[in-house]
């Protein structure tokens, strides 16, 4: 019995990692890619998610979703993972096509059609699935697991709003919808990507493999690891959305999980965007999200060499 999953992406470098470790993964099927704009633009995003699909020669459809966030201005993350989201590499146009349904339509499908089995991953801006839910509002009953990468839970986040993640930054209005709605989620945020950098030498071991998976992480993540290594760690990359994977694929590689309840900042000259954690359990709302704070790291890089080196 394989696990039907659904991701929905911005790629992204480190989104393309967590899709190679999903398709690594014999247990699960992927029934689709549904597409966010975020890290770059959306023409960008979808273009990358086809070549995700064209590396692995695996025929899972893309759905491009909605182009910008519920309000303006988009964040890019172009800085760090270049202007067309794969590091500028100068990749050939991908042959396949996208699906001509929207990705919100592929999400509700997809809860449908896997009614009670389906495994939703989040690893870019909440954007679709928010507009899911919207029309919706009974998605979450069909949809048994829901894995949100995004939020910096101790407040110390990655964006110029120094207490927002990326992804909850980019749409929180969206991240809103979702957290008030989805009853329980899991979370896997920026910090805990912090606590689990991947050492840059072992990672580049692995990209030195002569596999499809190893070749195209290795065109793409140049230009992020020089950026890393110049501003953020001269020794270890933080992968947030492979870490995040790693989870969904092995839930039982969480040491150790907070349930709490976790709300997003919509206002705020620093402050919007940014995940408001109820620690102490003083608001009296029950907790929404299982927040994994500790990961076991060995098998987080397995997970990593076995995507790109193969098993
Ligand atoms: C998240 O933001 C994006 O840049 C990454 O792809 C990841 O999903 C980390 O904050
Ligand atoms: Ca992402």
């Amino acid at each position: 019995m394989t696990t039907p999953l659904l991701i929905d992406t911005d790629p992204g470098v480190d989104d393309a990692l967590a899709i190679l470790m999903a398709f690594a993964e014999p247990a699960v099927e992927i029934v689709g890619l549904t597409v966010a704009a975020g890290n770059v633009g959306l023409e960008h995003t979808v273009r990358n998610a086809l070549r995700l699909v064209e590396t692995v020669d695996r025929d899972v459809p893309v759905h491009p979703g909605c182009p910008a966030p519920i309000l303006p201005p988009p964040a890019s993350a172009a800085f760090v993972h270049g202007e067309d989201g794969f590091g500028d590499a100068g990749l050939p146009e991908p042959a396949r096509r996208a699906s001509t349904v929207h990705a919100v339509d592929a999400i509700l499908d997809a809860s449908r059609r896997h009614a009670g089995d389906l495994t939703l991953v989040c690893l870019g801006p909440l954007t679709n699935l928010a507009v899911a839910l919207l029309i919706d509002p009974t998605l979450p009953s069909r949809v048994p697991r829901l894995v949100v990468m995004g939020g910096a839970v101790d407040g110390r986040g990655n964006t110029e709003r120094i207490k927002a993640e990326f992804n909850i930054g980019f749409d929180p209005e969206a991240a809103d919808v979702v957290f008030r709605r989805w009853p329980r989620f899991e979370l896997v945020d920026w910090e805990a990507t912090l606590a689990h950098g991947i050492p840059f030498e072992r990672l580049e071991g692995w990209l030195a493999a002569p596999t499809p998976a190893a070749r195209l992480m290795r065109a793409i993540a140049e230009k992020r690891h020089a950026w890393v290594r110049a501003h953020r760690s001269a020794t270890h990359s933080h992968l947030a959305d492979a870490l995040a994977m790693a989870v969904v694929l092995e839930p039982a590689l969480v040491a150790e999980a907070a349930d709490r309840h976790v709300s997003v900042a919509l206002v705020g000259e620093h402050t919007r965007g940014m995940t408001v954690v109820d620690w102490a359990g003083r608001t009296g709302l029950a907790a929404n999200a299982w927040i994994a704070r500790r990961i076991d790291q060995a098998g987080f890089e397995r997970r990593i060499e076995g995507a790109l080196i193969g098993r």
